[in-house]
């Protein structure tokens, strides 16, 4: 949430900085600003309302010399999207410019104390107070602003990503986190910061992860300094990124969505890759088998999520029951982390997120590891700070997902989550020979059919346009594709803002059913599953009803084809692999009635990528 991107080198900045800003509009895009350093040592700071380009309109007229600078594109906590509550803020005396991303929790406290003593504020954001917080500490220490960012640090409550520029001090950038994640890449004679790698790739590969608590004196001839607020000095360490810089190019499509679901084939064929075997007669993921006995004996596994990442719990808790007989329980990680849950220190507790970075799901995570849990992330971005909180996991390797409705990550959790099953299931004996081995080699043919499916995009697009003014819509599955249904219409809604409920269709009789009429879309997934019976009678019910039914079905199913008014027809596969599937035509529908209507479709309002605040 919210991008950060800075720079100090050589270079002119402000086309650095604008570039990372637009890499980085994926993670919000209410408002952007830039703060830059002239030659004669003057701080600027140009911000407003509205997206990238925006800003660079704005800017024409203006001074956009410098080699230092720091930019913002933001995701709004504290403060309508306005001019004055966009990023960066200057302190009182307009001597310190700070971009931020996260929340101040005790901002008011700190605001009202700053009140008292003179300050005065511009706007209604938590991120004015620090800059201003900084200031005051830095003139009542009569200390250099690394000092005075430590000091403040130390009584800020909540979470952080910050850069700090200071008038006069051409040759240096401060930064900080806590709980919102900061990336400092390593250039030759220069240095770039980012909130992720995105703005950076194109410089450098060569970047340091800052952790919590630590701050950064980045300056211009010298190597990072990293200190914590505590005051212990780190060695940084310098990892390389794994990132491309083609995955941040849209590759000819209209946008990140649609080549997101385009590449699923190519995502999960990378996501298996190295772990099943070429002749699909094993399964191993190295996370699991280095801490088999944590499987072997839990006494349950506790899914923790959010969002789509939640959905794809669900489908895990499906297959570890089914396949490995462990009691399974899958909560929202913003409710776990609040009830005070029983965790025992026998659970295997697995986190799954795309980002690495959700707060709510960082929150959680640490719960369960004070509770004695052993702790499994699956997770997408390398290097992010879920994988860095967990005792052991598996990465997705779907590759960047930067369309903000999750696509290839989904299926890309999904599958890990069946091999990990399929894993654990063989070491529990819980699972025989021929499922097993019938399992992995369907699982290799996923990628195929998946590209069946998107063979379909035409004909799916063509019957969005019958459904693009609905005003609702009614998503049904049962079993393995329940999960799916509250995917398809969480798709749905996320970008084309029409209201659609996902339902296990059985409990369509218990309430919802009232909501039926000729007006309403049901789409139900209906493939050929165990349970095929029982979705056919509620097709019937919807139709009794005069409800406008699409159905997912297999090919040449004749039966609901009958019966629905429309019909998408996909390959069969195993019923414990239908979500991997089923999912791709819900995707699609999404998408294409969001275009229809016009709808940004992958800055979709109000949402940003990655929820690294509460
Ligand atoms: C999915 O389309 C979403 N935009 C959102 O629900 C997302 O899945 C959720 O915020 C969790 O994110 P994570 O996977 O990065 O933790």
């Amino acid at each position: 949430m919210c991008g950060i991107v800075g720079y100090i080198g050589f270079r002119d900045a402000y086309p650095i900085l604008v570039k990372g800003l637009h890499r980085l509009e994926y993670r919000g895009y209410d408002s952007a600003g830039i703060a830059l350093m002239n030659e004669e040592k003057n701080l600027s700071v140009y911000k407003t309302k509205g997206r990238v380009n925006d800003l660079e309109e704005y800017v024409l007229d203006k001074d956009i010399s410098g080699t230092i600078g720091i930019a913002h594109t933001r995701w709004a906590t504290h403060g309508e999207p306005s001019n004055t509550n966009a990023h960066p803020h200057y302190s009182q005396t307009e001597t310190l410019a700070l971009i931020h991303n996260g929340i101040i929790e005790n901002y008011a406290v700190l605001k009202a104390e700053l009140q008292k003593k003179g300050y005065t504020f511009h706007s209604t954001t938590d991120t004015e107070v620090l800059v201003q917080f900084i200031e005051y500490i830095k003139q009542l220490h009569k200390c250099d602003l690394f000092s005075a960012v430590q000091i403040a640090l130390g009584q800020v409550v909540g979470a952080y990503a910050i850069a700090v520029m200071e008038k006069g001090n051409p040759d240096q950038i401060i930064a900080a986190r806590k709980s919102s994640p900061l990336v400092i890449g390593i250039g030759d004679g220069e240095y770039f910061i980012g909130s992720d790698a995105s703005p950076i790739i194109e410089y450098t590969n060569k970047v340091i992860y800052l952790d919590d608590e630590e701050i950064a004196v980045i300056k211009r001839h010298e190597e990072p300094q990293i200190v914590t607020i505590g005051n212990v000095r780190k060695t940084p360490q310098i990892k390389e990124l794994e990132m491309s810089l083609s995955e941040l190019e849209r590759g000819g499509y209209p946008h990140f969505m649609l080549k997101e679901i385009f590449e699923q084939p190519q995502s999960l064929t990378n996501c298996m890759s190295g772990r099943i075997n070429v002749e699909g007669t094993n399964v191993t993921l190295s996370g699991i088998i280095d801490h088999k006995d944590k499987f072997l004996n839990a006494r349950r596994i506790v899914i923790i999520a959010c969002g789509t990442s939640w959905h794809a719990g669900i489908i895990g808790e499906y297959l570890f029951e089914e396949l490995c007989r462990i009691p399974v329980v899958v909560e929202y990680a913003s409710e776990f982390r609040y009830r005070n849950p029983v965790v025992y220190p026998d659970d295997v507790v697995i986190a799954i997120s795309q980002s690495g970075e959700t707060a709510d799901s960082l929150a959680a995570i640490e719960l369960a590891r004070k509770s004695g849990a052993f702790v499994y992330g699956v997770c997408n971005v390398v290097g992010s700070s879920i994988p860095r909180n967990t005792d052991s996991g598996s990465y997705t390797h779907c590759g960047h997902e930067i369309g903000v409705a999750s696509t290839k990550a989904f299926t890309a959790q999904v599958a890990v989550l069946t091999m990990m099953a399929l894993t654990i299931a063989k070491e529990k004996k819980t699972i025989d020979d021929k499922k097993y081995t019938d399992t992995i080699k369907e699982l290799q043919n996923i990628p195929g059919k998946i590209s069946q499916i998107l063979d379909l995009n035409e004909e799916i697009r063509q019957l969005s346009y019958i459904f693009t003014y609905a005003q609702n819509f009614i998503y049904l599955g049962r079993g393995y594709n329940y999960p799916i249904a509250l995917e398809g219409a969480l798709k749905l809604k996320e970008i084309s803002y029409i209201h659609a409920e996902g339902y296990p269709a059985a409990e369509m009789k218990h309430g919802p059913i009232a909501l039926i009429d000729n007006e309403m879309p049901i789409v139900i997934i209906a493939t050929n599953d165990t349970i095929y019976e029982k979705v056919v009678s509620n097709i019937q019910e919807i139709k009794a009803r005069n409800g406008r039914v699409i159905a997912i079905i297999n090919e040449g199913d004749e039966v609901i084809k009958s019966m629905a008014d429309h019909c998408i027809e996909i390959p069969a596969t195993k019923e414990c692999l239908d979500p991997l599937l089923s999912v791709i035509p819900l995707q699609l529908l999404a998408y294409h009635i969001a275009v229809n209507k016009n709808r940004d479709v992958d800055m979709p309002r109000n949402l940003a990528k990655s929820v690294t605040v509460e």
